[in-house]
């Protein structure tokens, strides 16, 4: 077995505390308190985000802090459909999102007038649309899913109704395994979850060959199929504290590493290879900065902008997601 051509990413045991913060994390929590501004934050950010952050977690673990919080203002540091999706909880609020070219592939894969004209063509689908997608694209589903809740969705679905699945046909090819219910696929996939291979994993399950595998369901099918376990990036969590291995490889976004180090602060985290890297980042999420989430707290801006028609419409398949899912 050819070995991997670069050096793999290892996170090891954190043997004490986290280095204190830096003048301009504390400018952060500063600001935040000044503006009673409340951060969510997804696990893909960096570390440096997540630590100022009131909430990290996954998309559908974000959801359900956005339509709780308490807070005047919500920063969102993760990608625009997620921040959409906040706005859409909380329409009064302004809603802030460090910097608003952070988009994501996935959502860009299915354009809400290529979904109209496909339901045109073919009435009578029932819609779940998995979150990472545009508010466009939410006002045409009957029901949104994340990674996290998506078999518990796709199984409250009335069973005489047909399914079309979007955008991603990764996610929606293991609901499909997992509820053994057959949707349509759109056509979507995430860029950067695509990239993980089996090829790879094998080299590096060569040097780490009693570190189990666990692998986010936007990665392809091989990759699902060769993993111990398929989760969403807050399952995650839970795999690594219940699994008895000291050393674990992490198929997904890296920055999944730093907040599974801070939770489970007594065991190894690996990265997830690629044919050509140790790790892999997704170029949208790495655009937020801890820079552009203090300037956002200054000048409160950018802000997400929705029509009240369009929140309208996208509230009612969230709400059914957030109903379906507790
Ligand atoms: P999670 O909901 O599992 O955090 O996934 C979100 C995402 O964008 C994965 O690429
Ligand atoms: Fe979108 Fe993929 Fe980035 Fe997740 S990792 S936000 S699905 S591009």
């Amino acid at each position: 077995m050819p070995a991997l051509n670069y050096e793999p990413v290892v996170l090891k045991p954190l043997t004490g505390p986290l280095p204190p913060l830096s003048a301009i994390q504390e400018e952060i929590l500063a600001l935040k308190r000044e503006r009673n501004a409340v951060i969510l934050a997804h696990n893909y950010q960096v570390e440096e985000i997540q630590r100022v952050a009131d909430y990290v977690g996954d998309s559908l673990g974000l959801s359900y802090q956005a339509a709780q919080s308490k807070a005047d203002v919500i920063v969102f540091c993760g990608v625009h459909f997620m921040a959409e999706t906040a706005k859409i909880l909380n329409p009064s609020k302004p809603v802030i999102l460090p910097d608003l070219e952070a988009g994501c592939s996935l959502s860009d894969s299915c354009p809400a007038e290529q979904l109209a004209a496909y339901k045109k063509a073919n009435p009578g689908l029932y819609v779940v649309a998995y979150i990472n997608c545009s508010a466009g694209v939410k006002e045409l589903s009957d029901v949104i899913c994340t990674s996290g809740n998506a078999v518990k969705i796709v199984q409250r679905v009335p069973a005489d109704r047909e399914i079309l699945f979007v955008p991603d046909k990764n996610l929606g090819a293991w609901v499909s395994q997992k509820t053994g219910r057959k949707m349509r696929l759109w056509d979507g996939c995430c860029y950067a979850h695509v990239l993980f291979t089996v090829e790879a994993l094998e080299k590096l399950k060569n040097q780490f060959p009693d570190a189990p595998v666990v692998a986010h369901p936007e990665c392809v099918e091989a990759v699902r199929a060769y993993a111990d376990e398929v989760c969403s990036t807050e399952l995650m969590v839970k795999f690594a504290r219940e699994n008895p291995a000291e050393r674990i490889i992490v198929v997904t976004e890296s920055g999944m590493l730093h907040r599974l180090r801070r939770e489970v602060p007594h065991k190894t985290f690996i990265a997830g290879p690629t044919d050509t890297c140790a790790c892999n980042d997704c170029k949208f999420m790495k655009l937020n900065t801890v820079e552009k989430l203090r300037d956002a707290l200054k000048t409160l801006s950018p802000q997400i902008h929705l029509s009240a028609e369009t929140i309208a419409r996208a509230h009612a398949p969230i709400q059914r997601m957030l109903d379906w899912s507790k």
